[in-house]
C-alpha cells in the first residue's frame, strides 16, 4: 500500500501547520501499517487513539489561531473539521464492534487520506493565503 508522504506539494505556507500536517501523516501511516500487519487489537486501537487525539489537537491549532485573527470562513472550516471527527469516530466505533475489518483498513486508507489532503489543498491552504496577505507568520515551536 501506497504510504502518503508530506511534500510542498502539501505546503500551506504556515510553518507550524505544515509541522502538524507531517505529523497528522505520520499518524495515519502508523494506523494504516497496524492494520495491514495485522499487529492485534490493542496495538492497531493504540495507533487509532494516537490518531483521534493528535487530530483534536491539530484542529483545535488551526481554530485557535482562526479565532484569534478573525479569520472570516471560520466556521466553514469548522464545519469542515467537524464532518472529519464525525467520520473518524465512525471509524473508531466499527473498529471496537468488529476489529480491523478489510472494509475498515479501505476506509482508513482511502477516507482518511483522501479527506486530509484534499482539505490540505483546498482549504487549508486558504488560510495560508490570508496569512500571507497579512504578512503574519505562524512558526512551529
Ligand atoms: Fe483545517
Amino acid at each position: 500500500m501506497a504510504k502518503v508522504e508530506w511534500d510542498d506539494s502539501l505546503s500551506v505556507n504556515i510553518g507550524l501547520v505544515d509541522e502538524q500536517h507531517k505529523a497528522l501523516i505520520a499518524r495515519i501511516n502508523d494506523l494504516s501499517d497496524a492494520v495491514e500487519q495485522c499487529l492485534g487489537q490493542a496495538e492497531i486501537a493504540k495507533t487509532l487513539d494516537y490518531l483521534v487525539d493528535y487530530t483534536d489537537f491539530h484542529f483545535s491549532t488551526e481554530i485557535q489561531h482562526m479565532m484569534e485573527l478573525e479569520y472570516p470562513d471560520l466556521e466553514r472550516h469548522r464545519r469542515f473539521h467537524g464532518e472529519f471527527v464525525n467520520t473518524l469516530n465512525g471509524l473508531v466505533e466499527d473498529f471496537e464492534e468488529d476489529g480491523a475489518t478489510e472494509p475498515l483498513s479501505e476506509a482508513i486508507n482511502t477516507f482518511l487520506v483522501n479527506w486530509l489532503i484534499n482539505h490540505i489543498k483546498t482549504v487549508d491552504v486558504e488560510f495560508g493565503r490570508f496569512l500571507g496577505e497579512k504578512g503574519i507568520t505562524i512558526d512551529s515551536e
